[in-house]
């Protein structure tokens, strides 16, 4: 599937396993297949870049053999450089790294892009997006955090609407066809004035995976 953003506003869910019942993995990816999400979201820590460590390659590996949805890697990793070949080694459709974890963020990009991978780059709720302005036109994605990285089931930042919108006047103004990823503290209650903001792409955890019908909470999502 070729994504890209145009005048239509597009609406997709990306589930983060980080929320999944760890003892249940498979089972939970079941639900994902079966669902009308589009990716899996799989949330890398170091416990360097963020205070938590989460899971590596080899759980990566192994979500790809069961996940019937392509994979959007989110690295929240200090020196991503090092490790953008062996992600990409797992044919994820999107590798994000974070601007903040970038000496050479134009290298990085287009490595990933060398890959065969779509490359996004995420900002944390303090970095402007305008500092994407030299980048925007080379990403396949913007990730806007609007929690802290480093842990599920926090509440969704206000600000982060006025900087999905940012956002996407960046990428409108610039010709670019990236598209607009939210993450964190995302539910059924928010999820349709974050896609009114401008958002393409919900990432959700907590309200997916600890939901009673993880299924139909994907489902309200998209037509909220
Ligand atoms: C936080 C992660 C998010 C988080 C989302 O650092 O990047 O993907 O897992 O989880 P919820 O939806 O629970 O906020
Ligand atoms: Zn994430």
């Amino acid at each position: 599937m070729h994504y890209f953003s145009d005048q239509k506003m597009n609406r997709y869910i990306a589930p983060s396993i980080l929320a999944a019942d760890f003892n249940n993995l498979e089972r939970d990816v079941s639900l994902i297949n079966e669902s009308n999400a589009t990716w899996l979201h799989c949330d890398i820590m170091d416990g360097v870049y963020v205070p938590n460590i989460s899971f590596g390659i080899p759980v990566v590996e192994a979500l790809s053999k069961i996940s019937e949805k392509p994979l959007d890697v989110h690295l929240m990793i200090v020196e991503p450089e090092k490790y953008v070949d062996r992600f990409c080694n797992v044919r994820p459709d999107f590798l994000t790294v974070h601007y903040e974890a970038c000496k050479h963020l134009n290298r990085t990009v287009n490595h990933i892009k060398e890959n065969g991978v779509k490359a996004g780059v995420s900002v944390n709720p303090h970095t402007p997006v305008e500092l994407l302005t030299e980048i925007i036109s080379e990403v396949d994605l913007v990730l806007i955090m609007s929690v802290n990285p480093g842990f599920g089931g926090q509440s969704f930042i206000k600000g982060s609407l006025r900087k999905i919108e940012k956002a996407r006047t960046l990428i409108t103004t610039s010709g670019s066809r990236a598209l607009i990823q939210v993450d964190g503290g995302i539910t059924t209650k928010n999820a349709g004035k974050i896609f009114a903001a401008g958002a393409d792409i919900l990432v959700a955890g907590t309200s997916v995976f600890h939901s009673s019908d993880p299924k139909k909470a994907i489902d309200d999502m998209l037509n909220s």
